[in-house]
Parts: C-alpha cells; sequence; structure tokens
C-alpha cells in the first residue's frame, strides 16, 4: 500500500475559523466596514474578470497588488472570506520557487488597517491544520475587465500574512477568499457586480477565467439551479441543500439520515479539490457504488474504495441531486480517479463536513448569484470555453 500523497493530491481550502486579535473587535470581523465603492474605474457594459490557473491540484487566481503592481496567483476559495498574501518580513513562510511574497515597503499605496488605534492582527486558520497570521491592510488590487482596461479596487483590505503554513506543493502567494462575507473580494468589488461570479473549471492544464458582474451571469440550453442557502454561524459560505445522490439508477436519499436535516447540508468550495459526505450518508452511497462494480477491491489509503481496474465502463454514473432543481449528471472524471495507471478510485470521501469539491464541478460552468440565492450549473467543455 502506497502513502495517499502518492497515490492522489488533495487540497481543502475552506475557513474553519478567523479571529480578529483587537480588543475592540474580540471575535469574527466586527472591525468597521467601509462605505463600498461607487465610483470605481468599472465602465458600464464592462465585466471584470481574472485569469485562473490550473496548477496540479488547486485553481489559482492571478491577480496585481500594490502600486507599481505586483502580480500574485493565489487560491480561488469560494468558501473562504478574507484575502491574504504572504508579506515580507516574513517570519515563516512556505515558499517553493517561485512564489511571490509582497513586500508593503515597496508599494506607495499600502496603508496598515487601524483597530483601537492601533494595527489589527488577525489569525485564520483552514482544513487541515493551514493557517495564516498577520495584520490587516488596504491596498489597489487590480484584475483585468472586458473594457480593456484594469479593474482597480483601491483601499481593498487583505490580510498582509507574516507567518502562514499551507501545505503549498505549488507556486501560489496566499488565498483569495470568495464567500459572501463582507470582506471577501466579491462583496468588496460593491454592488455595481450584483453578487455575481462564475467560473468553469477545465481539470487540464491552462488558463481560464473568474467573471464577475453581467458577465457572470448562467443561462441558456441545459443550466439548472441549486438554492443556496446562507447559515450566520459558518463564515459565509456558500451553502446547498443535497437531497440524494444516484448510482446508476439507484437513487440514494439523504431522507431519514442525519445529513438530510441539517439545512444547508453541504457548501460548495473552489478551494477543495475532492467531495466529502458525512459517514451516516456517505456509506450508503458507497455501499451502492460497490453493489454495481465488479473489479478486485484494494486496500487503498484513508479508507478509499478502489478497485484494480483501469476499465472505467465497469463504473456507475453518479448523478447529485439539489434542491431546487439542479441534478447534475456528473462525469465519469468528476467523481472516480486513475490511480497509478492501475486503479480506480472513487473521489468521494467519508468526512464529517460535507464539501461539493471543485473535481465534480469540473466542466460546469458554475454561476452563484448571491442576490437570488442561487448557484447554476449549465454543462459545458471548459476547456473549448476559454480557448
Ligand atoms: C464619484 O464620482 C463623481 C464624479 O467624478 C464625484 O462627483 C463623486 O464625488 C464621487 N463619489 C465618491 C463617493 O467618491
Ligand atoms: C508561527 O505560528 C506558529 C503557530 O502558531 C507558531 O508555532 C510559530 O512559533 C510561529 N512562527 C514564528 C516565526 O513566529
Ligand atoms: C493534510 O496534510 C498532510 C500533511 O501535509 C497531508 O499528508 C494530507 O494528505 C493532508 N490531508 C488532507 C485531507 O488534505
Ligand atoms: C473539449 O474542447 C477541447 C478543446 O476545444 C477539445 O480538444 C475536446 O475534445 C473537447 N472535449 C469534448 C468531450 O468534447
Amino acid at each position: 500500500m502506497m502513502s495517499t500523497a502518492h497515490f492522489i493530491q488533495i487540497f481543502t481550502f475552506f475557513l474553519i475559523t478567523a479571529t480578529v486579535l483587537s480588543s475592540s473587535a474580540p471575535s469574527g470581523f466586527s472591525i468597521d466596514l467601509f462605505q463600498r465603492r461607487s465610483n470605481n474605474t468599472h465602465e458600464l457594459g464592462s465585466s471584470p474578470y481574472a485569469d485562473t490557473v490550473f496548477d496540479s491540484y488547486g485553481y489559482l487566481m492571478k491577480l496585481q497588488i500594490g502600486t507599481p503592481p505586483v502580480e500574485i496567483e493565489a487560491i480561488l476559495g469560494t468558501g473562504s472570506e478574507i484575502m491574504w498574501t504572504n508579506c515580507l518580513p516574513c517570519s515563516n513562510c512556505v515558499k517553493p520557487s517561485g512564489t511571490v511574497v509582497f513586500d508593503p515597503s515597496k508599494s506607495s499605496t499600502y496603508k496598515e488597517r487601524i483597530c483601537d488605534g492601533k494595527s489589527c492582527p488577525y489569525e485564520m486558520a483552514y482544513s487541515n491544520k493551514s493557517y495564516t497570521k498577520g495584520t490587516f491592510a488596504t491596498e489597489t488590487i487590480r484584475i483585468k475587465s472586458t473594457s480593456g482596461k484594469p479593474y482597480v479596487m483601491p483601499g481593498t483590505t487583505f490580510g498582509c500574512s507574516h507567518n502562514s503554513s499551507v501545505d503549498f506543493k505549488t507556486v501560489p502567494s496566499g488565498i483569495v477568499g470568495l464567500n459572501w462575507g463582507s470582506f471577501s473580494l466579491l462583496s468588496q468589488m460593491g454592488e455595481d457586480m450584483l453578487g455575481l461570479m462564475s467560473y468553469c473549471f477545465s481539470g487540464e492544464r491552462g488558463t481560464s477565467k473568474l467573471n464577475f458582474g453581467s458577465n457572470a451571469i448562467v443561462s441558456g440550453d441545459g443550466t439548472v439551479a441549486a438554492n443556496m442557502l446562507r447559515k450566520k454561524e459558518a463564515y459565509s459560505m456558500y451553502y446547498l441543500n443535497l437531497d440524494a445522490v444516484s448510482v446508476g439508477k439507484v437513487r440514494v436519499e439523504t431522507l431519514g439520515t442525519p445529513f438530510h436535516a441539517t439545512n444547508g447540508n453541504i457548501f460548495i468550495d473552489s478551494g477543495t479539490t475532492y467531495t466529502y459526505l458525512p459517514d451516516s450518508y456517505c456509506n450508503k452511497v458507497r455501499a451502492a457504488v460497490e453493489n454495481v462494480v465488479k473489479a478486485e477491491r484494494v486496500a487503498a489509503p484513508d479508507n478509499m474504495l478502489c478497485y484494480r481496474t483501469t476499465n472505467m465502463d465497469l463504473f456507475p454514473v453518479i448523478t447529485m441531486h439539489f434542491q431546487g432543481g439542479a441534478d447534475l449528471v456528473l462525469d465519469k472524471y468528476n467523481t472516480f480517479i486513475i490511480n497509478n495507471g492501475k486503479f480506480i478510485c472513487l473521489i468521494i470521501f467519508c468526512r464529517p463536513r460535507a464539501v461539493f469539491g471543485n473535481r465534480a464541478q469540473n466542466n460546469f460552468l458554475v454561476g452563484y448569484d448571491t442576490s437570488s440565492q442561487l448557484v447554476s450549473f449549465k454543462p459545458t467543455n471548459c476547456s473549448a470555453l476559454w480557448s
């Protein structure tokens, strides 16, 4: 048996806890929310977007920070709020070669945020023991726009991280939070964007786009939508209700499991690779897969459900049924992985917290609409879309 690391690559970046370490703001992000820009350089009829790149296991967003602008690549996280980047001086930052570490002293627009007359330290913890610690600051952020001119966001609040530990084997400089908390990049864009964003991940190396505003509306043939729920206690994740999972023709209902009793039982995250379901329900889905697949089971790390075969035809089509009417018929690529050219494994894992990860979203144009509270999915060949 080999180690999980050789077996598959996992990336889990959703926020677990966040603290502002300032007496005026003992918990959560209660520091003053400034008026959002109504006067951006945003031109009517144009939409901002960022180029994204797929880097072995995660999707990174390109943006520019500071004056003069420095380009960074950061994990695109719809399960996170605050944007942060590694900053100098960095007492402890993981720096694989090629990672850009932002130097605030070289930027004329960098400003520390002040809470209580002092600087405003924060700590955030992500899944799998990743964390960032630093101070809140404001900076000018730039992304692209369909007008051809950059979309400029002066005074954007972000975390200047001086101590982080993140399992980056690649080159990201930080994380861009895109959930619906008030400090996410989407929220900081203001009402012009109508709380709209969309992406289309292909799982192939190459560039794609994260769209905001009117260009992020997902509609047309094949589009389905799931209801999005907001929960106060849970860091502004985009929650959905998963009603059932069909394994081939067998529909496995969540009804009757503790999983069903939770309103908003799963959240969708662009920063998590695979999909997680809680044990009570997950085991039913696994059992349904085991009933269908006629191949030799093999022991695998992390209790993965693996078979010694490379014949995908032996595996069932999995459909996820979300409340609101989104029945997502997933490609086998979305739910199974070929490991070491010898095994096929199910990439739905049993974990306490349910997450709908990016691999399962591959080849859907996914649109978030916080004002209508819907997540739309449109089956799309994402590689073809951006080429
Ligand atoms: C927005 O821009 C207009 C025109 O340039 C200006 O008169 C107004 O004061 C600006 N408002 C804000 C909030 O900056
Ligand atoms: C960074 O934070 C970790 C975790 O809290 C701590 O153990 C470590 O001492 C810190 N490192 C530095 C250099 O401050
Ligand atoms: C958590 O991190 C460890 C060590 O970096 C890694 O081996 C493991 O695969 C990670 N697990 C998950 C679920 O991300
Ligand atoms: C998707 O588009 C790419 C690029 O145009 C093409 O190479 C590929 O064959 C398409 N895939 C499918 C399943 O149509």
